[in-house]
């Protein structure tokens, strides 16, 4: 891609809304986390006082709506499609709730996959939010292409995990949000330790990572570690993500915070 070819490809924003950040979470790899990451991101952000949306960009393995425990189905308006509110009034827009079915599956094409994600830009009525959080698939496909050239990213955020080969999973997104010249605002690290219940001491599983080397070289930021934390699990599972009860990115919100 040459110098500035990204620009002709952004979307024009609907114009009944007023976005301001758009902050995409990456990673190379499926299962490390993004959508957890997003969710947290989203909730710890609108408790610093913001308006916050979380478009779901993973169409075919979508996993917002059940976070929350979202089970409605979004409506439409003549103006366009009106998301939903979780209960603590942050706005989610997701295949899951369009389609009705959470169990339906979606057998699309690229192309179609892609065509979704603009919509979820240009048809959504999102109002007036200070941030727009996009929990994108895993890896380099389709669908992350479109919504790093079609949404006007302030940037990305990578998550990795430890027991990951965390150098080729950075390397892979950072990489990618280069060539298309989006910002890495910085890394966050899932799964980094287990906090022994009885004593508190952190427990790294699956050993030390790399990460504090990889974020060197590439001159990347540690926005957080987050731990394995049975009890997220918990909430993930029954929807109750907003509950949560964490300090391990508060760091992460206040560089969002200056972005
Ligand atoms: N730090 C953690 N502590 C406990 N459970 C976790 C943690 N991180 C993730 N999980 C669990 O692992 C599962 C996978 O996480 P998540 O859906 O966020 O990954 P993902 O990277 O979005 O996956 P995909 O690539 O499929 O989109 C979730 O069901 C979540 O409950
Ligand atoms: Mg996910």
């Amino acid at each position: 891609m040459k110098t500035g070819e990204q620009n002709s490809f952004l979307l024009e924003p609907n114009e009944n809304n007023r976005i301001g950040k758009v902050i995409g979470i990456v990673s190379g790899k499926g299962g490390v986390g993004k959508s957890l990451v997003t969710s947290i991101l989203s909730v710890l952000m609108q408790r610093a006082g913001k308006k916050v949306g979380i478009m779901d960009a993973d169409i075919t393995g979508p996993s917002i709506p059940k976070m929350f425990g979202l089970t409605e189905n979004a409506t439409s308006s003549e103006l366009g499609i009106i998301p939903q509110k979780t209960s603590t009034g942050l706005s989610v827009i997701s295949i899951n709730l369009l389609l009705g079915k959470e169990d339906s599956p979606v057998i699309w094409r690229g192309p179609i996959l892609s065509g979704v994600v603009k919509q979820f830009w240009t048809d959504v009525l999102w109002g007036d939010l200070d941030f727009l959080f996009v929990d994108l698939p895993p890896g380099t496909g389709d669908v992350p292409l479109t919504v790093f050239q079609s949404l006007p990213l302030a940037g990305i955020v990578i998550v990795t995990s430890p027991q990951e080969l965390v150098q080729m999973i950075v390397r892979k997104a950072y990489n990618m949000a280069q060539s298309m010249q989006i910002p890495v605002l910085g890394l966050v690290e899932n799964m980094s330790y287990l906090a022994c219940p009885d004593c508190g001491k952190q427990i790294k599983v699956f050993g030390e990572s790399n990460l504090d080397q990889v974020a060197k070289e590439l001159d990347l930021k540690i926005l957080g570690r987050l731990p394995l934390d049975p009890a997220l699990a918990q909430l993930c599972d029954q929807g109750e993500i907003e509950n949560l009860d964490l300090t391990a990115l508060d760091g992460a919100i206040s560089t969002l915070l200056k972005v």
